[in-house]
């Protein structure tokens, strides 16, 4: 029997690249967004591949998460692996620039959206067992504090620590769980981030190389396709192009 994956935000950037990629290697894919018209397109795009189910959904809504996963055709309900990948930053300014209602919305994401979508997918990632695996993705922002990031690295440092506590809870279920925290990666993400602003996007990106969604996708196929008595528990990737930044220091004005 085919083997099962199950996206979140696959209309867009990671999770669309490893839709693409899980099919190349045969898997039935479930995939999940906001955007209906970006779901239909991708099946269309691989339902000659690989058998796919999709379903609109606002992962902040829990009651609609339960929902598509009761509604879960049979064929699809064999749940090999979960990747948790919806999320956004906004407010790309420092805290106390930034809007109430953007801290909302990431935690709303970032943190409600992936406990909603893991609470309803657990039931059948357990009757899977070994072999099975939830890929969450975090961020290098979880790890590392930078100018802007506040409520966005708050939230992936959860995905972090909810991730390690998972694999404790998960120990002798055969469900692995692991955190892959990119960092800099050429999406949607960062129009996202700016609220629509394409040239801001551009600049970020422009004169250095950026981490690929197909990228992050094979990182994400690797760790969901490790023999079963092997669980990564977190996956750091970065450009190389990309480092740290010396400590900053207030000083007094000349
Ligand atoms: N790109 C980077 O540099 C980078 C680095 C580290 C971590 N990440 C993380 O990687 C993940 C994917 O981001 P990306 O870079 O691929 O960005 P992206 O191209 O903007 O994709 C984000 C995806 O999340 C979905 N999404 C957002 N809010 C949602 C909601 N409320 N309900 C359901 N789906 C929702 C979007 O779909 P709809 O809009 O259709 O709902 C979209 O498919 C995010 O968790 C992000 O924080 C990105």
């Amino acid at each position: 029997m085919s083997q099962v994956v199950f996206i979140t935000g696959a209309t867009s950037g990671f999770g669309q690249a490893t839709a693409r990629r899980f099919a190349q290697a045969g898997w039935s894919l479930v995939l999940t967004g906001r955007r209906q018209e970006r779901l239909a397109a991708l099946r269309d795009e691989l339902a000659p591949q690989v058998p796919v189910h999709i379903a609109a959904l606002d992962v902040r809504d829990a009651k609609a998460v339960q929902a598509a996963f009761d509604a879960l055709p049979e064929a699809f309900r064999a749940l090999t692996t979960l990747v948790n990948n919806a999320g956004l930053a906004l407010a790309p300014v420092p805290a106390q620039r930034a809007a109430l209602e953007d801290w909302h919305t990431m935690i709303d994401t970032n943190v409600t959206g992936l406990v909603n979508v893991t609470h309803a997918a657990l039931p059948w990632l357990l009757k899977t067992g070994a072999g099975a695996s939830i890929v969450n993705i975090g961020s290098v922002a979880g790890e590392w504090p930078y100018p802007g990031s506040h409520v966005y690295g708050a939230t992936k440092a959860f995905v972090k620590q909810f991730s390690l506590n998972l694999r404790s809870d998960l120990i002798a279920t055969g469900v692995r769980v692991t955190d892959i925290a990119p960092g800099m990666a050429e999406t949607e993400f960062t129009l996202v981030r700016t609220k629509g602003d394409q040239a801001a996007s551009d600049a970020l990106y422009a004169g250095t190389t950026p981490l690929t969604a197909q990228d992050i996708a094979e990182q994400i196929f690797y760790v969901a396709t490790l023999p079963a008595h092997m669980a990564i528990n977190r996956l750091e990737i970065m450009p190389t192009r990309q480092a740290w930044a010396p400590f900053a220091v207030d000083r007094d004005k000349p």
